[in-house]
């Protein structure tokens, strides 16, 4: 029996089938490693057919029938390529190969900076590893980077593929260059990798998530006030500055220091510039105070008063 097969497999010419009526079903499979697994090769009539190569119990090679069962228990060989074969009397000789693909989910998926700790400075350019262990084929393997604020709104920076077609299990490691900028402050960055093995595959596609990073930025002072601001009178005058770490700000008026006023009155219209330093950087800003008088709206108020008076004692 053994030896025949091996005279068999001397005579094959593997994706040859001209004139070949063998249907292997299902045509592909998609299997996790060490899974159980089962294809059927059926011909139009009865022949000798036979399956290699053999696994565990399947039958290796059967004269006079129209279909052969290739059964595995667990697939746990990567490389595998059945193919079933016919012997014909009518001299046809054919094979089929069945597409299988042995897949594994990662055992841990990480992120990290490539040599760097701790906050991160606005400008710069720092390396985010995405380290995947132990899953194959890492070819269906979709990487993505992405990004949480604080908000908890999620915002993709990159998704990566590679097109590599070991079918063994590997680690691999995956790279983003990341530019933060202010906004990124207390964001979270992440990544996921995803096995899409196609329809055959497990639907949805298994997504595995990495734990993520709490980034710290470091950034230059921002203002967020205008160049011109209207504040009434009595009111304070007060500009947002953003900056990390928390940033020193001075007031000037005309050259001069000053702490600003928390009541405006009209002398206080004039323009301003604030200065604000952390160790990241410096940065001005000059704005136009305009003191809004209250007499406009008490104008109106007095208006209304009067026009409502006037009613009253019609
Ligand atoms: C088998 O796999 C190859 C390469 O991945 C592909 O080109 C071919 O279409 C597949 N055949 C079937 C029947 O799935
Ligand atoms: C193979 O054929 C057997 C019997 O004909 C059937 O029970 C089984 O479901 C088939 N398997 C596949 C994978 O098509
Ligand atoms: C992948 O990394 C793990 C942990 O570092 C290690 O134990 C394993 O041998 C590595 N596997 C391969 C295929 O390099
Ligand atoms: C990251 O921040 C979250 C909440 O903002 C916190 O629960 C978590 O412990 C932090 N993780 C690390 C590693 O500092
Ligand atoms: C403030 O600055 C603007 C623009 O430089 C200038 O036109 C305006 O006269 C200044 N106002 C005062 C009160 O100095
Ligand atoms: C900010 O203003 C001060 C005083 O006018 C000046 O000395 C300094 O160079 C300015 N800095 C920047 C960054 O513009």
């Amino acid at each position: 029996m053994h030896t025949h097969t091996l005279l068999l497999l001397l005579l094959l010419k593997p994706g040859v089938c001209e004139s070949c009526s063998l249907v292997v079903s299902p045509a592909g499979l998609v299997v996790k490693y060490g899974a159980p697994v089962s294809a059927n090769c059926t011909s139009d009539t009865v022949t000798s057919m036979g399956w290699v190569p053999s696994q565990g119990e399947s039958q290796v090679f059967r004269t006079g029938v129209k279909e052969l069962t290739w059964r595995v228990d667990s697939l746990t060989d990567w490389n595998i390529k059945p193919q079933c074969f016919e012997m014909s009397e009518k001299g046809g000789q054919c094979a089929r190969v069945l597409n299988v693909t042995v897949y594994k989910l990662p055992d841990r998926v990480s992120i990290r900076y490539l040599s760097h700790s701790g906050p991160v400075v606005e400008g710069h350019q720092y390396s985010l590893h995405c380290v995947v262990q132990n899953t194959a084929p890492i070819e269906h393997l979709r990487v993505t980077f992405f990004k949480v604020s604080t908000n908890g709104e999620q915002t993709v920076l990159y998704t990566q593929q590679l097109n590599n077609d070991i079918r063994e299990p590997v680690n691999e490691s995956f790279s983003l260059q990341f530019s933060p900028t202010s906004v990124d402050d207390r964001a979270q960055l992440c990544c996921s990798a995803m096995l899409d093995l196609g329809p055959q595959g497990p639907q949805p596609p298994p997504v595995m998530e990495s734990e993520c990073l709490n980034t710290t930025v470091h950034f230059a002072p921002e203002f967020s006030c205008s160049a011109k601001l209207q504040v009434r009178e009595g009111e304070g005058l007060t500009c947002d500055v953003r900056g990390n770490p928390l940033p020193s700000v001075t007031w000037l008026r005309d050259g001069k220091m000053l702490t600003p006023p928390t009541h405006l009155s009209r002398e206080d219209a004039g323009n301003y510039t604030l200065m604000a330093l952390n160790r990241i950087g410096k940065a001005n800003h000059t704005m136009e105070v305009e003191v809004l008088h209250d007499r406009a709206a008490r104008g109106v108020f007095v208006c209304l008063c009067l026009c409502v008076c006037a009613r009253v004692i019609n």
